[in-house]
């Protein structure tokens, strides 16, 4: 694919997520210059808070710095009570535009900590144990951490992780119909890529299937899309049925069968 270059963009298309760190301790100036640009990301209204830890022994990957993105309803309900208004809008409003001004932040923050040699990786377990960080860093009520992201010079260098082909991404005008060529594509680009790196393999990364099922997988063929799909999955007995259910809501994604030669 012809693609224009500079230096945003390769620092942006140079992307992977760092799970090793060096023991060189970002400086201050570092971590305020991450944090600024974070802030200059597009916002609906500055939803958000970051909390930072540099327990680099308890932080996950023993990492330099760990940030935590919370979605901020305390500091705005402030603003409000300020000025004598109360806050009315509903919570689903505002946990959807809370999400994206917290993502658009930290995503800025991950592309100037790239810009300026730091790896970082997310952690979406943040969410999970909600209570447990609000008690630690002593959040007030409605200020929910949503991700966290470590932080710290890398001391390792993987390869850029494979994406869906654009096709599969880019729909002009009108939302495709999705057919089983370009799904089986997507899936072999995801899954071919992720085995090339022998990602999975290396980070001894299978999700056990659940008892009564034979597992059937190695390393030689365990990919990309048999993981999310064990992820966030519940493996279906007569898949089948499923592809049938999902033709009766008129989407076709089996694979035809070739015609016997006679
Ligand atoms: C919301 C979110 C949660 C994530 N949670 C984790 C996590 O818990 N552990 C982890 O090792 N990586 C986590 N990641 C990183 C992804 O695994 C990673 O971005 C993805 O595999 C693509 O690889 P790349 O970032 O190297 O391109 C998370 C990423 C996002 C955006």
């Amino acid at each position: 694919m012809v693609m224009k270059e500079n230096p945003v963009i390769e620092t942006i298309l140079d992307h992977r997520s760092i799970r090793k760190y060096s023991d060189q301790i970002p400086s201050d100036e570092v971590v305020k210059t991450i944090v600024r640009a974070g802030q200059q990301a597009p916002f609906a209204s500055q939803y958000y808070s970051v909390l930072l830890s540099r327990n680099r022994k308890r932080n996950p990957f023993k990492a330099p710095l760990l940030f935590t993105i919370c979605i901020d309803s305390h500091k705005f309900e402030l603003i409000m009570a300020k000025r004598g208004w109360k806050l009315v809008t509903n919570d689903l409003t505002l946990l959807f535009f809370g999400i994206q001004d917290a993502a658009y932040m930290a995503e800025n923050m991950v592309v100037t900590a790239r810009s300026l040699g730091l790896g970082s990786c997310f952690l979406g377990s943040a969410m999970f144990r909600a209570a447990k960080i609000a008690e630690e860093y002593e959040l007030p009520e409605r200020v929910f951490p949503l991700v966290q992201l470590t932080m710290g010079y890398p001391a390792e260098d993987p390869p850029p992780r494979p994406r869906y082909p654009m096709e599969f991404t880019l729909f002009e005008d009108k939302y495709p119909e999705l057919n089983a060529r370009t799904v089986s594509k997507a899936m072999k680009q995801m899954d071919e890529g992720y085995l090339a790196q022998e990602y999975y393999r290396k980070a001894r990364a299978m999700i056990p299937i659940e008892a009564g099922r034979k597992e059937t997988f190695t390393y030689d063929d365990y990919s990309w899309t048999e993981h999310i799909c064990r992820k966030w999955g519940q493996w279906y007995p007569q898949p089948n049925e499923l592809l049938e259910q999902l033709e009766k809501r008129g989407f076709n994604i089996a694979e035809k069968k070739k015609p016997l030669k006679k």
